[in-house]
Formats: structure tokens, C-alpha cells, sequence
């Protein structure tokens, strides 16, 4: 039998989001893991619980025929998987969840976010709570196994294949399926052969500023057609389409977003590496850690409210996340002992930074500078309160 891991913060945050809201939306990439979740929440749920696969054509039928008496009907827990196929349920949710005497809470899983989202927020505004679903995070794989999670990526499948082919194999199999199925399966009528080699062409140009035009002219395509291509990407969860941050600090702040791929598993199997070994080669190395390293900081901290800073003269900021009324800054370093940059001051002083963090793949904490410090990416999670007292001090 395959190892399981166990995702206890997910798990927990799914079941106090039922206690507290009618509707909760498990969303992330196809293959992360979101139906097993799903059955560990309906495996600790107190009562009845019930299951939709609306991938399956006959439960589709099924549900079409009269939707609304049916799911009235449900009892207890109502798991609603692949949601995505038949946005129409939105509707008929919204007075399910507003009928008083409601025997029935649900939890609806989806892999894609836009569409998705747009209908959900319009319909069953204030009636529902949404859990992102990622990949492994490093502190469900254990930060042991930081290095196979930063090759792999965090995909169950892909982090705990057996082997570096198996792994290889997995990842293809997976990459078609995406593009030749999953993808169309959402109504695209884009040519799944231009947005796999757009796919390529992200994985080279990740951690880099958008840039419409370039790609648009290497890709022979129009902008709209990449425009497109990308918001597809980021739509399944494929990317991350980080937005710059500005204000009116009288200099020149580059104004497009950064785009990224959001597991490091995919990134390396885009740009062909098989290997640590390969990967440590390779040109995309230290964007390769930035991106899993920001991933893994947005999964302890969540995703909202998160930017990236930079000024036309070269003053960078990987990460400017604004939690607990302060603005937390994070420098993502590949190398074994990080030290500060010019860079890193003049944007403590520009954004007034409570704390920046040079998280690096090492094992030691140590200052750098006042409010600088070196730190593990194995303790991300710690920094919290101590960020808050930090800049009280
Ligand atoms: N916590 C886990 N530990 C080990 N394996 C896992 C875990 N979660 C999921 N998997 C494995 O990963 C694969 C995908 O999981 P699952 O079907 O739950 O994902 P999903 O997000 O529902 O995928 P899809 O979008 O394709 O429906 C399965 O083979 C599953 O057994
Ligand atoms: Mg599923």
C-alpha cells in the first residue's frame, strides 16, 4: 500500500469551515489531493454523509433531473466532487443553504478557480468558506525531506513515486492529461499542443516579470492569445501570477506581475531535469528555489495580500506579504550562508519593512542586520508573533 501523509492542518481547517458556514469549497490543481481530503473529512464526519462524483455521467443525470429535491433531500454531510462540471448547482445551493430547518452542510471540490469562483462568489456570497488545497507543504513531508519535495514538488503522486523514472513517468502522464483533457474538459477551445509549449516557455521564463509582447513574439501568437494562455495557467493552478506592489514613492516601480509555476515538480520536469544533480546545473536554479520557497512561505501563511516589489534602478523584493498591520518582506536564497545586499536595505527603507527574512535551505537562524534575519525555509511557520513583536519592541 502507498504511504500516506497526513494533512492535519487541511483536514482541520475543512471541518471548522463546515461548523461555521454552509458551503465549503475545497479548490486546487487536478491530482492534489482534494477527493482524499474529502473522504478523511466525511471518515471523521458525525452523522450521515453522502457523495456526488459528477465526473460520473450517470450521477450527472441524475443530479440533472431534479437537482433541487434531491440535494434538499441530503442529510448531513454532502460531498460534491469535480464541481466544476456542472456550475449550474450554485444556483440551486443558495436556497438550500437560506431554507431554515437545513438538515445538510456541503462541501464542494473543484480544479479550476476562475469560472468557478466568479459563479460561487455571485451566488453564494456570505454562505460559503473556501480551503486552497496545494501540494505537500514542508511541513506535511517532513523537513527532512526538503530536498525530494523541492525536486518532486508536492503532486502525492509525484513526491512519493517510487523512483526518478517512475516519478518522470508520473509527471507526463500527468501533463497530457491535463492538456489533452482536463483543459478541454472545462469548455477551452484552446489547442492543448500551443498552450503545452506556452506551459514550456513559463517554466524558462519563471520568476520573471510578465511580459506579454516577448512571449506573444517567440510564441508566434498574439498578446491576447498568451494573455489567455496564462490566465488558463493560473486558473487551474498551474501558476502563480504574483501582482507588483506600488505607491507613490517617486521612483520607478516596475508595474507587472511576476509569473511563476507553483510546483517545483512541474518546473523541473518542464525544463527537463532529472535530478538534484541536473538541478543544481541548471541557469534556473536560484529561481527555482524563490519559487518553491514562496510557495511553501504562502502555504504557513496563507496567500492573500502578497506581492512582489521592484524598482526599474534593480532594488528587489521576492515577497511582501501585509499581515497583522505590518508589511513582512522575504528574500528567497539558494546559497548556504546569506548575507545582505545593497538591495535588501534600500527596501526595508522604501516599503518600511517590519521584518525581512532571508530564507535560505540551510539549518541556522542567525540576525544579518537590525530586523534582517537568516532563516531556515524548515521554520517558516515559527514567524508569526514574533514578526509582530519584533517591530513592537
Ligand atoms: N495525503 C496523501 N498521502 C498520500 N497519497 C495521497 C494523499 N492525498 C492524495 N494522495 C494520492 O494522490 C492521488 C490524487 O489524489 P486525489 O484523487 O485525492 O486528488 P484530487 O485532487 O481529487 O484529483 P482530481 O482533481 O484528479 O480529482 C491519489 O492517488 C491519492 O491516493
Ligand atoms: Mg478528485
Amino acid at each position: 500500500m502507498q504511504q500516506q501523509i497526513a494533512r492535519t492542518d487541511l483536514l482541520a481547517a475543512a471541518v471548522e469551515g463546515l461548523s461555521e458556514a454552509p458551503v465549503v469549497a475545497l479548490l486546487g490543481a487536478r491530482q492534489v489531493g482534494k477527493t482524499t481530503l474529502a473522504m478523511q473529512v466525511a471518515g471523521a464526519w458525525q452523522g450521515p454523509f453522502r457523495v456526488f462524483d459528477l465526473e460520473v455521467a450517470s450521477v450527472r443525470e441524475a443530479l440533472s433531473a431534479a437537482p433541487e429535491r434531491l440535494l434538499r433531500e441530503c442529510e448531513g454531510l454532502v460531498v460534491l466532487d469535480e464541481v466544476q462540471r456542472m456550475p449550474r448547482l450554485f444556483e440551486i445551493l443558495r436556497p438550500i443553504c437560506d431554507a431554515p430547518g437545513r438538515k445538510a452542510v456541503f462541501l464542494l471540490l473543484g480544479s479550476a478557480s476562475w469560472g468557478l469562483i466568479k459563479g460561487i462568489s455571485e451566488t453564494l456570497a456570505g454562505r460559503i468558506l473556501f480551503v486552497d488545497v496545494g501540494g505537500f507543504s514542508l511541513a506535511e513531508a517532513g523537513a527532512q525531506n526538503q530536498g525530494r519535495l523541492w525536486m518532486r514538488g508536492g503532486f502525492p503522486r509525484a513526491y512519493l513515486a517510487p523512483s526518478e523514472s517512475a516519478w518522470a513517468r508520473w509527471m507526463q502522464s500527468f501533463a497530457r492529461t491535463f492538456l489533452e483533457r482536463d483543459v478541454p474538459g472545462l469548455g477551452s477551445k484552446v489547442s492543448s499542443e500551443a498552450l503545452g509549449r506556452f506551459w514550456r516557455m513559463l517554466a524558462h521564463y519563471h520568476g520573471q516579470v510578465w511580459n506579454a509582447s516577448e512571449l506573444a513574439r517567440s510564441m508566434d501568437a498574439s498578446t491576447t492569445a498568451v494573455n489567455h494562455y496564462r490566465d488558463l495557467l493560473a486558473g487551474t493552478f498551474m501558476i502563480r501570477v504574483l501582482p507588483p506592489w506600488f505607491e507613490n514613492l517617486g521612483k520607478r516601480i516596475v508595474k507587472s506581475p511576476k509569473v511563476l509555476l507553483r510546483d517545483s515538480g512541474i518546473l523541473h520536469f518542464l525544463l527537463g531535469l532529472k535530478n538534484p544533480r541536473d538541478l543544481s546545473l541548471h541557469p534556473r536554479y536560484g529561481a527555482s528555489w524563490e519559487g518553491f520557497a514562496l510557495e511553501q512561505t504562502l502555504l504557513a501563511h496563507g496567500e492573500r495580500n502578497a506581492y512582489f516589489y521592484a524598482t526599474q534602478r534593480g532594488a528587489e523584493l521576492d515577497l511582501l506579504l501585509l499581515r497583522l498591520g505590518q508589511r513582512w518582506g522575504f528574500e528567497f536564497k539558494c546559497g548556504d550562508a546569506p548575507r545582505t545586499t545593497k538591495s535588501m536595505h534600500i527596501v526595508m527603507q522604501d516599503l518600511g519593512l517590519a521584518h525581512l527574512w532571508v530564507v535560505y535551505p540551510g539549518d541556522l537562524r542567525y540576525p544579518l542586520a537590525e530586523n534582517i534575519t537568516a532563516l531556515p525555509l524548515k521554520n517558516i511557520r515559527e514567524i508569526g508573533a514574533e514578526g509582530f513583536t519584533d517591530s513592537n519592541a
